[in-house]
């Protein structure tokens, strides 16, 4: 894989070179403003040297003919960030006891400030999560983009996947209303068929032989920390494989002869 050099600094980061006859140092507010964040990010970089890793990861080639289908991934990562941040808000409010959980989530939609907003971004967020993480996986394999040597970035996605649907499965549960809590014993006791594990599964997602109150704890601790937390660390990785590995082109285009081919080509 041949490497690429990392590219300078953006225009507006690289010190501009001083007008003729005009005074050094900033003069306005405009100036003193631009002075003092680009003396704050350079604090950081003395000390970090963290801007050589964000130029590495923002400004990388990209292969002719990309389109699209290609923001899917990206599209699919907004998603998720969503689901966190109103997640975070909901479990402010939500409180996972089998005699409260119901009336905390009535609570969150009747009388919290914005509640049943963020009620609904977090529900409809997770179909739309789903819908796109499919279609991200849909464009990656039509693409061939799980070929060599992205097999490892097709590995990891397919772990996104599976925690991505055990997000949706443990988070249906949490309103405690009829239609969730039967959902959920349909959701385990198919689990429990599964061969080899599957009765451990279950017995692990109802935190015993039968479903209870403690089913509801650990399906929420399941929701809440487990799972979002591995997704993150996944993604992180994921977008270092894109970011080291670059991005495949799309099957229709063809890879260019390299030059002296060319050459041979036209003297023949
Ligand atoms: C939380 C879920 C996921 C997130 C946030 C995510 C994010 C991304 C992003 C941002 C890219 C680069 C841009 C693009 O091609 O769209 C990418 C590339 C890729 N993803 Fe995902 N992804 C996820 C799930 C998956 C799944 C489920 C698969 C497959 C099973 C997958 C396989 C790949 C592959 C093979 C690439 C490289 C594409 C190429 O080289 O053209 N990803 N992903």
């Amino acid at each position: 894989m041949p490497k690429l050099k990392v590219p300078s600094p953006p225009a507006p980061l690289q010190p501009k070179p001083k007008r003729p006859g005009k005074k050094t140092g900033p003069e306005g507010p405009v100036e003193h403003g631009h002075e003092a964040t680009a003396s704050t990010i350079g604090w950081i970089d003395e000390r970090t040297s963290l801007s050589g890793a964000g130029r590495w990861m923002m400004f990388r080639k990209v292969p002719k003919g990309t389109n699209w289908f290609y923001t899917l991934g990206s599209a699919t990562m907004f998603a998720f960030l969503s689901q966190a941040v109103t997640g975070v808000v909901l479990a402010m409010y939500y409180e996972p006891e089998p005699t409260r959980a119901y009336e905390s989530i009535r609570r969150i939609n009747n009388e919290v400030f914005l509640g049943e907003l963020v009620h609904a971004m977090h529900k409809w967020g997770s179909t739309v999560m789903v819908i796109l993480i499919f279609l991200h996986m849909g464009r990656t394999f039509f693409f061939g983009a799980y070929k060599y040597p992205r097999e490892l970035n097709w590995v990891i996605g397919v772990v996104l996947l599976i925690l991505t649907m055990t997000m949706s499965f443990t988070g249906y549960l949490l309103p405690f209303d009829q239609r969730s809590y039967w959902a959920s014993i349909v959701g385990v006791n198919i689990n429990g068929t599964g061969p080899l594990v599957g009765p451990y599964l279950s017995d692990f997602l109802r935190a015993g032989p039968y479903f209870g109150a403690t089913t509801l704890s650990r399906f929420y601790a399941i929701h809440m920390m487990a799972v979002p937390g591995a997704i993150a660390a996944l993604i992180g990785f994921h977008l270092y494989l894109v970011a080291k590995l670059g991005t495949t082109a799309p099957p229709w285009i063809r890879a260019e002869a390299p030059e002296a081919t060319r050459e041979e080509k036209v003297a023949a």
